[in-house]
Protein backbone atom coordinates (compact mmCIF):
# COMPACT_ATOMS: atom_id res chain seq x y z
CA UNK A 1 0.00 0.00 0.00
CA UNK A 2 1.62 3.17 -1.07
CA UNK A 3 1.78 6.09 1.60
CA UNK A 4 -1.35 8.69 0.72
CA UNK A 5 0.21 11.55 -0.96
CA UNK A 6 0.76 14.83 0.85
CA UNK A 7 -0.99 18.18 0.22
CA UNK A 8 0.69 20.84 1.54
CA UNK A 9 -1.95 23.15 4.17
CA UNK A 10 -3.18 25.84 1.39
CA UNK A 11 -2.67 29.09 1.97
CA UNK A 12 -5.29 31.41 2.52
CA UNK A 13 -5.66 34.38 -0.09
CA UNK A 14 -7.12 37.80 1.56
CA UNK A 15 -9.92 37.60 -1.07
CA UNK A 16 -10.64 33.96 0.32
CA UNK A 17 -10.42 35.14 3.67
CA UNK A 18 -12.85 38.02 3.24
CA UNK A 19 -15.68 35.73 1.42
CA UNK A 20 -15.36 32.48 3.15
CA UNK A 21 -14.40 33.66 6.97
CA UNK A 22 -16.66 34.44 9.68
CA UNK A 23 -17.61 37.98 10.41
CA UNK A 24 -18.23 39.71 13.52
CA UNK A 25 -19.46 42.70 13.52
CA UNK A 26 -17.37 45.45 16.17
CA UNK A 27 -18.96 48.88 15.24
CA UNK A 28 -20.33 51.03 13.16
CA UNK A 29 -18.47 54.41 11.22
CA UNK A 30 -20.33 57.19 12.09
CA UNK A 31 -19.55 59.64 10.05
CA UNK A 32 -20.45 57.37 6.66
CA UNK A 33 -23.11 58.18 4.75
CA UNK A 34 -24.23 54.21 4.16
CA UNK A 35 -24.22 51.61 7.03
CA UNK A 36 -20.23 51.01 7.50
CA UNK A 37 -19.51 48.38 9.87
CA UNK A 38 -16.29 47.45 10.88
CA UNK A 39 -15.83 44.11 11.60
CA UNK A 40 -13.14 41.23 12.24
CA UNK A 41 -13.08 38.15 9.73
CA UNK A 42 -11.50 34.85 10.29
CA UNK A 43 -11.00 31.99 8.39
CA UNK A 44 -8.71 28.99 8.65
CA UNK A 45 -6.54 30.53 11.30
CA UNK A 46 -6.33 33.78 9.76
CA UNK A 47 -7.96 37.15 11.00
CA UNK A 48 -8.20 40.49 9.46
CA UNK A 49 -10.25 43.69 9.85
CA UNK A 50 -12.30 44.48 7.26
CA UNK A 51 -15.65 46.86 6.88
CA UNK A 52 -18.54 45.50 5.93
CA UNK A 53 -21.47 47.45 3.78
CA UNK A 54 -24.68 45.21 3.53
CA UNK A 55 -26.89 46.89 0.07
CA UNK A 56 -29.59 46.98 2.81
CA UNK A 57 -27.59 49.77 4.31
CA UNK A 58 -27.61 51.90 1.40
CA UNK A 59 -28.51 55.56 0.79
CA UNK A 60 -30.78 55.46 -2.32
CA UNK A 61 -29.41 57.63 -4.65
CA UNK A 62 -31.19 59.56 -7.79
CA UNK A 63 -28.53 58.82 -10.34
CA UNK A 64 -27.96 55.43 -9.66
CA UNK A 65 -30.02 52.25 -9.15
CA UNK A 66 -31.13 51.36 -5.88
CA UNK A 67 -29.01 48.42 -4.54
CA UNK A 68 -26.10 48.70 -6.50
CA UNK A 69 -23.22 50.10 -4.70
CA UNK A 70 -21.69 47.04 -3.02
CA UNK A 71 -21.13 45.69 -6.80
CA UNK A 72 -19.95 49.14 -8.29
CA UNK A 73 -17.26 49.22 -5.10
CA UNK A 74 -16.33 45.39 -5.86
CA UNK A 75 -16.09 45.94 -9.74
CA UNK A 76 -13.83 48.88 -8.49
CA UNK A 77 -11.52 46.43 -7.00
CA UNK A 78 -11.37 44.29 -10.34
CA UNK A 79 -10.15 47.32 -12.05
CA UNK A 80 -7.80 48.16 -10.45
CA UNK A 81 -6.41 44.29 -10.22
CA UNK A 82 -6.00 44.99 -13.72
CA UNK A 83 -4.18 47.89 -14.02
CA UNK A 84 -1.47 46.04 -11.34
CA UNK A 85 -1.69 49.33 -9.77
CA UNK A 86 -3.32 47.59 -6.76
CA UNK A 87 -5.07 51.10 -5.85
CA UNK A 88 -8.13 49.69 -4.11
CA UNK A 89 -7.87 47.53 -1.15
CA UNK A 90 -9.43 43.59 -1.75
CA UNK A 91 -13.02 43.84 -1.91
CA UNK A 92 -15.73 41.02 -2.32
CA UNK A 93 -19.11 40.52 -2.35
CA UNK A 94 -20.63 38.58 0.60
CA UNK A 95 -23.50 37.62 2.72
CA UNK A 96 -23.05 39.20 6.58
CA UNK A 97 -25.35 39.58 9.69
CA UNK A 98 -27.33 42.31 7.62
CA UNK A 99 -27.56 40.27 4.16
CA UNK A 100 -25.57 40.47 1.03
CA UNK A 101 -22.68 43.93 1.15
CA UNK A 102 -19.35 44.29 -0.09
CA UNK A 103 -16.34 43.59 2.33
CA UNK A 104 -13.12 45.46 2.04
CA UNK A 105 -10.04 44.80 3.94
CA UNK A 106 -9.70 47.49 6.61
CA UNK A 107 -6.55 49.91 5.63
CA UNK A 108 -3.75 50.55 8.87
CA UNK A 109 -2.70 53.95 8.32
CA UNK A 110 1.62 53.69 8.60
CA UNK A 111 2.98 53.36 12.04
CA UNK A 112 2.92 56.47 14.51
CA UNK A 113 -0.08 58.00 12.19
CA UNK A 114 -2.75 57.72 14.32
CA UNK A 115 -5.08 59.76 12.53
CA UNK A 116 -4.75 57.69 9.35
CA UNK A 117 -4.64 61.01 6.88
CA UNK A 118 -0.64 61.20 7.41
CA UNK A 119 -0.39 64.76 8.76
CA UNK A 120 -1.92 64.52 12.45
CA UNK A 121 -6.34 65.40 11.85
CA UNK A 122 -6.78 67.93 8.70
CA UNK A 123 -9.40 65.86 8.25
CA UNK A 124 -8.67 63.65 5.37
CA UNK A 125 -6.35 63.90 2.39
CA UNK A 126 -3.38 62.19 3.66
CA UNK A 127 -1.09 65.37 3.25
CA UNK A 128 -2.00 65.34 -0.22
CA UNK A 129 -4.23 68.33 -0.68
CA UNK A 130 -4.11 71.54 0.41
CA UNK A 131 -5.36 75.13 0.33
CA UNK A 132 -2.74 77.56 -0.51
CA UNK A 133 -3.36 81.08 -0.49
CA UNK A 134 -0.92 82.01 -3.68
CA UNK A 135 -1.70 81.89 -7.52
CA UNK A 136 0.79 79.23 -8.74
CA UNK A 137 0.14 75.76 -7.05
CA UNK A 138 4.37 75.74 -6.27
CA UNK A 139 6.78 72.74 -6.52
CA UNK A 140 5.73 69.46 -6.33
CA UNK A 141 1.86 70.29 -6.32
CA UNK A 142 -0.86 70.61 -9.20
CA UNK A 143 -3.15 72.96 -9.12
CA UNK A 144 -7.36 71.88 -9.13
CA UNK A 145 -9.13 75.11 -8.67
CA UNK A 146 -9.72 78.41 -7.01
CA UNK A 147 -11.78 77.47 -4.05
CA UNK A 148 -14.25 80.06 -1.71
CA UNK A 149 -13.17 79.55 1.87
CA UNK A 150 -15.42 82.35 3.40
CA UNK A 151 -15.81 86.00 3.81
CA UNK A 152 -15.58 86.36 0.37
CA UNK A 153 -11.93 85.14 0.26
CA UNK A 154 -10.28 82.18 -2.45
CA UNK A 155 -7.79 80.19 -2.23
CA UNK A 156 -6.31 77.56 -4.32
CA UNK A 157 -7.11 73.88 -4.04
CA UNK A 158 -4.04 71.80 -5.01
CA UNK A 159 -3.06 68.36 -4.68
CA UNK A 160 0.43 66.50 -4.85
CA UNK A 161 2.51 65.72 -7.85
CA UNK A 162 2.50 62.27 -6.73
CA UNK A 163 2.60 59.35 -9.07
CA UNK A 164 0.18 57.50 -6.99
CA UNK A 165 -2.34 60.16 -7.14
CA UNK A 166 -1.70 60.03 -11.00
CA UNK A 167 -2.26 56.34 -11.37
CA UNK A 168 -5.45 56.68 -8.98
CA UNK A 169 -6.62 59.77 -11.36
CA UNK A 170 -6.05 57.64 -14.07
CA UNK A 171 -8.18 54.86 -12.72
CA UNK A 172 -10.93 57.26 -11.61
CA UNK A 173 -10.98 57.68 -15.29
CA UNK A 174 -11.55 54.46 -16.24
CA UNK A 175 -14.37 54.08 -13.74
CA UNK A 176 -15.86 56.94 -13.63
CA UNK A 177 -15.71 57.92 -10.59
CA UNK A 178 -18.13 60.16 -9.29
CA UNK A 179 -16.52 60.58 -5.81
CA UNK A 180 -13.04 61.28 -5.70
CA UNK A 181 -12.16 63.09 -2.36
CA UNK A 182 -9.55 63.63 0.36
CA UNK A 183 -10.83 61.62 3.12
CA UNK A 184 -11.27 58.73 0.47
CA UNK A 185 -7.01 58.32 -0.12
CA UNK A 186 -5.82 56.25 2.65
CA UNK A 187 -1.99 55.96 3.43
CA UNK A 188 -0.78 52.92 4.43
CA UNK A 189 2.33 50.69 5.18
CA UNK A 190 5.63 50.60 2.96
CA UNK A 191 4.53 53.81 1.43
CA UNK A 192 1.28 53.25 -0.13
CA UNK A 193 -1.58 54.98 -1.03
CA UNK A 194 -5.31 53.09 -1.13
CA UNK A 195 -8.87 54.85 -2.56
CA UNK A 196 -11.56 53.91 -0.91
CA UNK A 197 -15.44 53.93 -1.23
CA UNK A 198 -16.16 53.21 -4.90
CA UNK A 199 -20.54 52.98 -4.69
CA UNK A 200 -20.03 55.60 -7.17
CA UNK A 201 -18.55 54.06 -10.10
CA UNK A 202 -19.24 53.00 -13.87
CA UNK A 203 -22.01 55.36 -14.49
CA UNK A 204 -22.94 55.29 -18.07
CA UNK A 205 -23.20 58.82 -18.26
CA UNK A 206 -19.96 61.05 -17.34
CA UNK A 207 -20.05 61.60 -14.19
CA UNK A 208 -16.34 61.94 -13.26
CA UNK A 209 -16.26 64.33 -9.88
CA UNK A 210 -12.58 64.57 -8.19
CA UNK A 211 -10.17 66.40 -6.60
CA UNK A 212 -7.32 64.89 -8.39
CA UNK A 213 -7.81 67.67 -11.53
CA UNK A 214 -4.42 68.35 -11.09
CA UNK A 215 -3.46 66.60 -14.41
CA UNK A 216 -6.30 67.12 -16.79
CA UNK A 217 -4.99 67.54 -20.28
CA UNK A 218 -1.85 66.83 -19.82
CA UNK A 219 -0.23 63.56 -21.68
CA UNK A 220 -0.24 59.95 -19.95
CA UNK A 221 2.42 58.62 -18.56
CA UNK A 222 3.99 55.36 -20.42
CA UNK A 223 3.06 53.61 -17.67
CA UNK A 224 -0.64 54.76 -17.66
CA UNK A 225 -0.75 53.84 -21.20
CA UNK A 226 0.47 50.36 -20.46
CA UNK A 227 -1.93 49.91 -18.24
CA UNK A 228 -4.76 50.94 -20.07
CA UNK A 229 -3.70 48.37 -22.71
CA UNK A 230 -3.65 45.98 -20.25
CA UNK A 231 -6.94 46.80 -19.23
CA UNK A 232 -8.15 46.88 -23.13
CA UNK A 233 -7.32 43.35 -23.83
CA UNK A 234 -8.75 42.06 -20.17
CA UNK A 235 -12.10 43.86 -20.69
CA UNK A 236 -12.48 41.72 -23.86
CA UNK A 237 -11.45 39.28 -21.48
CA UNK A 238 -11.69 37.37 -18.31
CA UNK A 239 -12.50 41.26 -16.82
CA UNK A 240 -15.47 41.90 -18.93
CA UNK A 241 -16.86 38.41 -17.99
CA UNK A 242 -16.75 39.68 -14.14
CA UNK A 243 -17.72 43.50 -14.39
CA UNK A 244 -20.69 41.57 -16.77
CA UNK A 245 -21.82 40.24 -13.66
CA UNK A 246 -21.04 43.39 -11.83
CA UNK A 247 -22.67 46.45 -13.75
CA UNK A 248 -24.93 46.13 -16.94
CA UNK A 249 -23.86 45.98 -20.10
CA UNK A 250 -24.32 49.18 -21.00
CA UNK A 251 -22.28 50.33 -18.08
CA UNK A 252 -19.38 48.04 -19.63
CA UNK A 253 -19.65 49.23 -22.77
CA UNK A 254 -19.20 52.67 -21.53
CA UNK A 255 -15.92 51.64 -19.79
CA UNK A 256 -14.52 49.91 -22.59
CA UNK A 257 -15.10 53.34 -24.17
CA UNK A 258 -13.28 55.71 -21.59
CA UNK A 259 -10.24 53.37 -21.64
CA UNK A 260 -10.59 53.59 -25.73
CA UNK A 261 -11.19 56.93 -25.44
CA UNK A 262 -8.10 57.70 -22.85
CA UNK A 263 -5.40 55.56 -25.06
CA UNK A 264 -6.97 57.58 -28.60
CA UNK A 265 -6.57 60.91 -26.90
CA UNK A 266 -3.20 59.87 -25.12
CA UNK A 267 -4.21 62.14 -22.06
CA UNK A 268 -5.73 62.79 -18.94
CA UNK A 269 -9.69 64.06 -19.27
CA UNK A 270 -10.24 67.36 -18.70
CA UNK A 271 -13.60 68.40 -17.45
CA UNK A 272 -16.58 68.70 -19.32
CA UNK A 273 -17.58 72.41 -17.55
CA UNK A 274 -15.89 75.44 -17.31
CA UNK A 275 -15.59 74.59 -13.86
CA UNK A 276 -13.57 71.12 -13.20
CA UNK A 277 -16.07 68.83 -11.25
CA UNK A 278 -15.31 68.54 -7.42
CA UNK A 279 -16.76 66.52 -4.48
CA UNK A 280 -18.67 68.58 -1.77
CA UNK A 281 -17.47 68.12 1.14
CA UNK A 282 -14.10 67.88 -0.64
CA UNK A 283 -12.21 65.85 2.06
N1 LIG B 1 -11.04 49.72 3.66
C1 LIG B 1 -10.99 50.68 4.57
N2 LIG B 1 -9.90 50.81 5.38
C2 LIG B 1 -9.84 51.78 6.32
N3 LIG B 1 -10.83 52.67 6.55
C3 LIG B 1 -11.95 52.58 5.80
C4 LIG B 1 -12.09 51.60 4.77
N4 LIG B 1 -13.31 51.76 4.19
C5 LIG B 1 -13.89 52.78 4.84
N5 LIG B 1 -13.09 53.28 5.82
C6 LIG B 1 -13.39 54.39 6.74
O1 LIG B 1 -14.79 54.50 6.86
C7 LIG B 1 -15.23 55.78 6.38
C8 LIG B 1 -16.56 55.61 5.66
O2 LIG B 1 -16.38 54.74 4.57
P1 LIG B 1 -16.87 55.15 3.12
O3 LIG B 1 -16.43 54.08 2.19
O4 LIG B 1 -16.47 56.56 2.80
O5 LIG B 1 -18.44 55.06 3.33
P2 LIG B 1 -19.67 55.69 2.56
O6 LIG B 1 -20.06 54.66 1.53
O7 LIG B 1 -20.72 55.85 3.57
O8 LIG B 1 -19.22 57.00 1.96
C9 LIG B 1 -14.11 56.27 5.48
O9 LIG B 1 -14.07 57.67 5.38
C10 LIG B 1 -12.88 55.71 6.18
O10 LIG B 1 -12.52 56.54 7.27
MG1 LIG C 1 -17.59 58.15 1.86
Amino acid sequence: MSAPERIPPRGVTTAELLAEGELTVRGRIREASNAVLLCDVSYAGREAACVYKPVAGEQPLWDFPDGTLAQREAAAFEVSEATGWGLVPPTVLREGPYGPGMCQLWIEPPDGDSEGDGEGGDGGGAGLLALVDAEEPGDGWKAVGLAEVGEGRTALLVHADDERLRRLAVLDAVINNADRKGGHLLPAAGGRLYGIDHGVTFNAENKLRTLLWGWAGEKLTPEAVEALERLREALDGALGVRLGELITGAELDATRARVAALLASGRHPEPSGEWPAIPWPPV
